[in-house]
């Protein structure tokens, strides 16, 4: 089922970011920032496809309700740790410790969608419903992958010109 395969092969995606920070260490700022910032971009954009495609038409399912709202709820909790770690400097140690937490949760969060929700979508949702929502997370997976990719290049564009700014004020 493409659906499945899609959602299980962006699980990958950012399951493998989320290996390699564990792997860096504290003098790798540079490596770190780079990841994190591809694991936010990999995380956001599947997360708000998911939640749009998928997540709205399965809560207004009975068998699927309740998961789905503690799918959302678990999507917040990674959003509010990433929002932290955005404040923190990689070469700290709460850094990697706030990492951590993120992938465990992830992992839980993963395991729970592969295996009991896509059980119930499989009981529960047929092939044209299911096709439907494969076309809709393809879509916007595309559509927010690009903006959080263009998100990424303007706020370099900026450190890079408040860089130029600042060094200008020295000669
Ligand atoms: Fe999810
Ligand atoms: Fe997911």
């Amino acid at each position: 089922m493409l659906l499945f395969e899609a959602l299980k092969a962006d699980h990958k995606k950012v399951s493998a970011i989320l290996g390699m920070i564990e792997k860096t260490t504290e003098k790798q700022s540079a490596r770190r920032k780079t990841l994190f910032e591809k694991f936010q971009a990999e995380f956001i954009s599947h997360a708000d496809a998911e939640e749009e495609s998928i997540y709205v038409p399965l809560k207004a399912k009975n068998r699927t309700h309740d998961l789905i709202m503690e799918a959302y709820e678990e999507h917040g909790l990674v959003e509010h740790m990433i929002e932290q770690v955005c404040k923190i400097e990689p070469d700290e140690e709460i850094w990697i410790a706030k990492m951590t937490v993120i992938k465990e949760l992830i992992e839980h969060h993963v395991k729970e969608e592969e295996t009991i929700l896509f059980k119930k979508m499989k009981a529960i949702c047929d092939t044209e419903e299911l096709d439907q929502m494969a076309d809709d997370y393809q879509v916007l997976k595309k559509e927010k992958m690009e903006s959080q990719t263009k998100g990424m290049i303007d706020n370099l564009v900026s450190k890079v010109r408040d860089k130029a700014q600042q060094s200008s004020q020295y000669f």
